[in-house]
Order: C-alpha cells, then sequence, then structure tokens
C-alpha cells in the first residue's frame, strides 16, 4: 500500500518546467557572487580551467545521477536511498544534504539580503549619490551595522518561506519561464558594456589566460571542485529532490546537460561583466566576498541610465537567489514532512525560522561582532564548509551509489542513457573518474597525495 503522501506526491507540470525550476534552482548567487569571489581569490585563468574539467567530468554525471536516483525513488533526500537501497548506508547522504541545506541556506539569505538592499538602494537613489564613488566604503558600512543587514536576511527568508509554504510550483515555474531569460541578456549586454570600461584586456586576460604556477595551489582544485557543487546545486539531494516531482516519461539527458551548460554559460559571463570592471577601477580581484557589491555599481556609475540598469540588476539577481533559496529549503521540508508527517506549513515555518536564526552570526561577523572559526568569518567558514566539504562528500557518496550500488543495466535503463557510448561514459564517470577526483582533491589538499 502507498502512503497518502505517495500517492498524492506533486509533480511537475510540464518537462520544461522541471528544467527551468533546476535551472532557478542552479542559476543563483553561486554564479555571480560567489564564482567572482571564488575566481578571484584563486588567480583567475587556472581556476576556471579546473572548473569546467570538473563540471564536464564530475558536476554533469553527478547532475545525472541525482536526476536518476529521484525519478526512481520518487522520494527525498534521504528517503531516496533508504526506499532504493533499504537497510544500507547510503542514506548518510541524504543527512549531509539536509545539514547542507540549513548551512548553505543560513548565509545565502545574508547575502541575498544584501542584493535585496542593493535593487532598493537604486531605486531610492542612495547608491546613485554615494559620495564620492566610494562604494567599498558604502558596502562595508552597511555590511557593519547590526540591525539592517538582518532585516533585509529577515526579509528575503519570509519571501522564501512565502513561496515554498504555498508549494506554487506553478508559480516558481512560471516566474523562472520569463526572470530567467531576462537575466541572460541583462548579464550579456552588462558584460559587453564592462568590456568598454577599459580594463577588457586585464581583465580577460586574467579570467581566460592561466597562469600555470597556480596550478601547484591544492587549495585551487577544492575551490574549483566546491564551486562547482554549489553552483550546480550538487551533492545534498536538490535534484534527487526535483527529480522525485517528475513523471517517468521524461527523459534526463538533456535535461542534465542544458542545466549544466546553462549554468556555466551564466557564471563566465558574470565573469566578463565582474573582472574587466575590477581593474578599470582599480580594485583587488582577491577582495573576498563583498567583489560583486564594490565593482557593480562603479559599472552602473558610468553607464548611460545607470541606475536603471543597477536596479534591473540587483532584482533579478534577487530573483535568481529566491528561486535558489526556494531548493535549497524544499530539500529539508520534504524530508521533515515525510519523516514527521508534518504538514507543509508548520514544516515551513519551523525550519524556515531555524534557519534565519542560524544566518544571524554570518550577518554578524561580516563586521558588527568578531565572530571568527579557523581564522575566517563565520560567513565564509559557513560557505567554504558546506561548499568545498559537504556537497563534495554528498557527491562522492552519490556518485559511488549508482556507480557501485547499482547494476550498471538498471542504472543506463533509469537514467534513459542506455547501452550507448554516452551511458558507458557516464557510468564510467560515476564509477571511477568522480569518485577519484574528488577524494584525491580532498587528499591533496589535506597534504597526504600531491
Ligand atoms: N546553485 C545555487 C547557486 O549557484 O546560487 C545555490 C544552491 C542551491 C546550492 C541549491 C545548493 C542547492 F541545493
Amino acid at each position: 500500500m502507498l502512503s497518502q503522501q505517495e500517492t498524492k506526491r506533486e509533480q511537475w507540470g510540464s518537462r520544461i518546467g522541471f528544467i527551468l525550476a533546476c535551472l532557478g534552482s542552479a542559476v543563483g548567487l553561486g554564479n555571480v557572487w560567489r564564482f567572482s569571489t571564488t575566481a578571484g581569490e584563486n588567480g583567475g585563468g587556472a581556476f576556471i580551467l579546473v572548473y569546467l574539467l570538473i563540471i564536464l567530468f564530475i558536476g554533469i554525471p553527478v547532475v545525472m545521477a541525482e536526476f536518476t536516483i529521484g525519478r526512481k525513488s520518487q522520494s527525498d533526500a534521504v528517503g531516496s536511498f533508504q526506499k532504493l537501497a533499504p537497510g544500507k548506508p547510503w542514506f548518510i547522504a541524504g543527512f549531509l544534504g539536509v545539514a547542507a541545506s540549513f548551512i548553505i541556506l543560513s548565509f545565502y539569505g545574508v547575502v541575498a539580503g544584501w542584493v535585496m538592499k542593493y535593487f532598493f538602494g537604486y531605486l531610492t537613489g542612495s547608491l546613485v549619490n554615494v559620495p564620492e564613488n566610494d562604494f567599498t566604503g558604502y558596502f562595508v558600512s552597511f555590511i557593519g551595522k547590526t540591525a539592517e543587514p538582518i532585516i533585509w536576511q529577515f526579509i528575503f527568508m519570509a519571501l522564501t518561506v512565502g513561496i515554498v509554504v504555498v508549494g506554487v510550483k506553478k508559480g516558481i515555474e512560471a516566474a523562472n519561464k520569463v526572470l530567467m531569460p531576462l537575466l541572460g541578456v541583462l548579464l550579456i549586454i552588462l558584460a559587453i558594456y564592462s568590456l568598454t570600461l577599459g580594463g577588457a584586456k586585464e581583465g580577460l586576460t586574467f579570467l581566460f589566460s592561466p597562469d600555470w604556477s597556480k596550478l601547484a595551489d591544492p587549495h585551487l582544485y577544492l575551490a574549483a571542485l566546491g564551486q562547482a557543487f554549489f553552483s550546480l546545486s550538487l551533492g545534498m539531494g536538490a535534484l534527487i529532490t526535483y527529480g522525485s516531482y517528475l513523471s517517468k516519461e521524461n527523459k534526463l539527458p538533456t535535461a542534465a546537460l542544458s542545466v549544466g551548460a546553462l549554468d556555466t554559460l551564466v557564471a563566465l559571463t558574470a565573469g566578463i561583466l565582474i573582472f574587466p570592471a575590477v581593474f578599470a577601477f582599480g580594485l583587488d580581484p582577491a577582495g573576498g566576498a563583498g567583489l560583486v557589491f564594490m565593482t557593480l555599481p562603479n559599472v552602473f556609475d558610468q553607464m548611460p541610465l545607470g541606475a536603471v540598469a543597477g536596479a534591473a540588476f540587483f532584482f533579478l539577481l534577487f530573483a535568481a537567489a529566491l528561486t535558489s533559496a526556494v531548493s535549497l529549503l524544499e530539500v529539508a521540508v520534504a524530508y521533515f514532512m515525510r519523516k514527521f508527517s508534518w504538514g507543509r506549513k508548520q514544516a515551513v515555518l519551523i525550519i524556515g525560522s531555524i534557519i534565519f536564526v542560524l544566518g544571524i552570526p554570518s550577518s554578524l561577523s561580516q563586521g558588527a561582532v568578531p565572530i571568527t572559526i579557523m581564522g575566517k568569518d563565520f560567513l565564509t567558514f559557513m560557505d567554504e564548509l558546506s561548499g568545498n566539504v559537504f556537497l563534495p562528500l554528498g557527491g562522492l557518496i552519490i556518485a559511488l551509489f549508482i556507480g557501485w550500488g547499482w547494476k550498471k543495466t538498471d542504472a543506463l535503463r533509469d537514467s534513459d542513457l542506455g547501452d550507448t557510448l554516452i551511458g558507458n561514459i557516464w557510468i564510467w564517470c560515476v564509477r571511477i573518474l568522480a569518485p577519484v577526483g574528488i577524494l584525491l582533491i580532498f587528499l591533496n589538499k589535506i597534504g597526504i597525495v600531491g
């Protein structure tokens, strides 16, 4: 007998709706804010080269793995493993994922709050008339405040909760359909404009011409791995959960490829927008978490209709962040609803509140109160812990689960790849390449190999 929840499991309205929701989850602050910070801190070109290889050989194959698990099990991040492999320890990956969703959304809400503040800054003009164009000072003084950033974080979390509570797949699907292409178009226009500002040569060289000596740094590989997982919403069951709302008729491989390719294109375009501006305005590419908030206002300041472009850009980034936040919350909500038979409303309100409170130290650590762990401010620590440890570890277990826990013929059939060349390459990636790659990057970082 199926339980009531299983018989009533929600489904996407259409295949394109599923792809857009996954894209909405993937494209977010990770592509613009985290990508530019991480690429900047790890030397640019060499980082990007490693990043692209990881997306292709580890990221996209694990996206396929998550989709396959979710659609097959029709269950949440933890339940999927328990249903497909009862009594085996694979479900630990699901718990890591639920934990990661709490950690990531806690600081994600803080940064998304900054984005909202900037959107309103352009609407009200406070970001247009910054004395002496000291945008660095503006940003540092804003995030150093105690209450204001927390209020923005609260508003953002309330909106996320509001969407997930209604469970409006239709709402999210429809909004994504309009907002994601708009963000893409605006990014391209701004990137072209940024290239005219005088820092184009330096910016593009930084991004696309690798300084090979950087490849000797073990941290670069871990940073690229963590960024790939973060950006693709991978390794924590978000795509298992989304895949579980998919019916059997839908084909997975093109969905996985589209999500992987488009997410990467958005990140690269954001890089082409941000780095020429970094050099044009004499900023430091390794400037850290505030890079986007300190460089982009300079671009908008120089542009005709800059305030309009600024408002549009931060609104779209906010929308992108919201659709990602929704998927982060949905991972935990789907699990708690099933496990404790909570209603959607109860689950969303309880989990949303806990995550909001968990985010407060991240916000305070940006200047108001010096909260540091292992020499990093609390926000950066939570970010790196989740992105560089939890997600790749979750991804490792997911790859092993499909690669070794499933019969090859089942995996090929359930992924829709079939016994084709691509199918066999995929099996090889999840069996060997992805697990070995992830392990080597971990071991290299702690100094055991390399
Ligand atoms: N992929 C999102 C971004 O790039 O902003 C962040 C994210 C969403 C990570 C959902 C993980 C996740 F499950």
